[in-house]
């Protein structure tokens, strides 16, 4: 960072003047938290208390045979409470909420993990939480909004714009903007104005610093290469943090939906749709049009499925520090598939992402190489999208049955 919030020439804080005094305010609750050696020990005691951290990293020894290729490890962020790295970052800025003497959190979600993360993260700090979900990823992830119902989170549906993420977003920045004395945005990834990009990349950086540990103990040596997939960037940056400054080679994974040349995509850096532009509160390459209307985004993934990016990662592909590709909504299906058959192991959709381009490449490496790989989250959440990409007879019956059962 340059200049303040500035990541070279992407980030910064693009927002209303009747926002400054609460940026502000947050800016330097987090500036002294940082600067308090106590605040990141109270955080990982937390963690590890309520979130099973540190999570371990798991050499995947059949996937490696199948391959012939690296010893491939597995940082397993899927082990977290509510099944996703997410958690990191929203329980860190509960701590920051509670230093500020504010009661009440709002937030945005797309595939509905940071909304249980964070309807969790209000029940357990006892704040008052308010959910903006769009309303058709409302109707696309039901038992995630069951979660955050029964935690106590109001769920508010968007009725604006595409009536997904990004207008999710729009909805909670307005909430934020009329309840600022006593409302915290927990923004669930590493993008928006500053401190937001710095702040949530911060909180993710515990992966980075257990993997780097846990590799050099197992190993005795850094990995070639460390794989993750990049929705708005924040468990990408987690993981790559441990290794930025080491002659390791940190490749982010989007999502190629069904295809770059079909335009059907959510690859903003990895493809050269993307463009740079300034829309909800900072500047990144957004999937725009000529006028700067965000464009329809697509993945098999709906935690992948943004129209921007972290200024951060933004920044890191400018200078060639991290590489980015994207892999097609099929790849990502044969990589569940081969995962969990050869480990046991059930990756979200999202992470499956970066286990695709792993698997592309791992023939590739000699067995003398290491590679890492970070499992984001957990698929369980993927069983609707999933059993119909496979389509299961089984499932079908089962939700006939249901429907009957409710009536429908
Ligand atoms: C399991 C999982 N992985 C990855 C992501 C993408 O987010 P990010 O790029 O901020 O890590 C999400 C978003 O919902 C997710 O649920």
């Amino acid at each position: 960072m340059n200049r303040r919030g500035y990541y070279g020439d992407f980030g910064g804080a693009f927002i209303p003047e009747i926002l400054t005094a609460t940026f502000d305010a947050l800016e330097d609750a987090f500036e002294k938290a940082k600067g308090d050696a106590s605040f990141w020990r109270e955080y990982s005691d937390m963690m590890s208390a309520y979130s099973c951290r540190p999570t371990p990293l798991t050499f995947a020894g059949n996937l490696t045979r199948h391959f012939k290729g690296p010893r491939i490890y597995i940082k397993r962020e899927d082990l977290n409470h509510t099944g996703a790295h997410k958690i990191n970052n929203v329980m860190g800025q509960g701590l920051l909420v509670r230093r500020m003497g504010k009661s009440r959190v709002v937030a945005e979600t797309g595939a509905g993990q940071h909304g249980v993360a964070t309807a969790t993260m209000a029940a357990r700090f006892g704040f008052r939480c308010t959910v903006y979900m769009g309303e058709v990823d409302v109707e696309r992830q039901r038992p995630n909004v069951f979660w955050m119902e029964r935690l106590g989170a109001e769920v508010i549906p968007v009725k604006d714009g595409t009536r997904i993420l990004k207008d999710a977003i729009n909805e909670a920045f307005r909430d934020w903007a009329a309840h600022m004395d006593d409302t915290h945005y927990a923004l669930g990834t590493a993008c928006g104005p500053h401190p937001f990009p710095e702040m949530v990349a911060y909180f993710q950086s515990i992966i980075g610093k257990e993997a780097r540990d846990r590799i050099l103990k197992i190993e005795g040596k850094m990995p070639s290469r460390v794989y993750a997939c990049v929705g708005g960037g924040s468990n990408a940056l987690g993981i790559f943090s441990g290794f930025l400054d080491d002659p390791v080679d940190l490749v982010g994974v989007e999502a190629g939906g069904d295809g770059l040349e079909t335009g059907r995509h959510a690859s903003r850096l990895a493809s050269d749709h993307g463009s740079v532009g300034v829309a909800q509160g900072y500047k990144t390459y957004f999937l725009q049009d000529r006028e700067g209307q965000m464009k329809e985004t697509h993945s098999v993934a709906a935690g992948l499925d943004y129209v921007g990016v972290s200024p951060i990662l933004a920044s890191h592909r400018e200078t060639g520090r991290i590489r980015f590709e994207a892999v097609t909504d099929s790849e990502v299906l044969d990589a569940m598939s081969l995962t969990i058959k050869k480990e046991g192991l059930i990756p979200a959709l999202e992470s499956c992402h970066a286990f695709a381009q792993a698997f592309k490449e791992a023939p590739h490496l000699s067995r003398g190489d290491v590679i890492l790989i970070n499992q984001s989250g957990r698929g369980d959440k993927d069983i609707f999208t999933i059993a119909d990409a496979f389509a299961d007879p089984g499932w079908k019956r089962f939700i006939r049955r249901k429907g009957r059962e409710y009536g429908a």
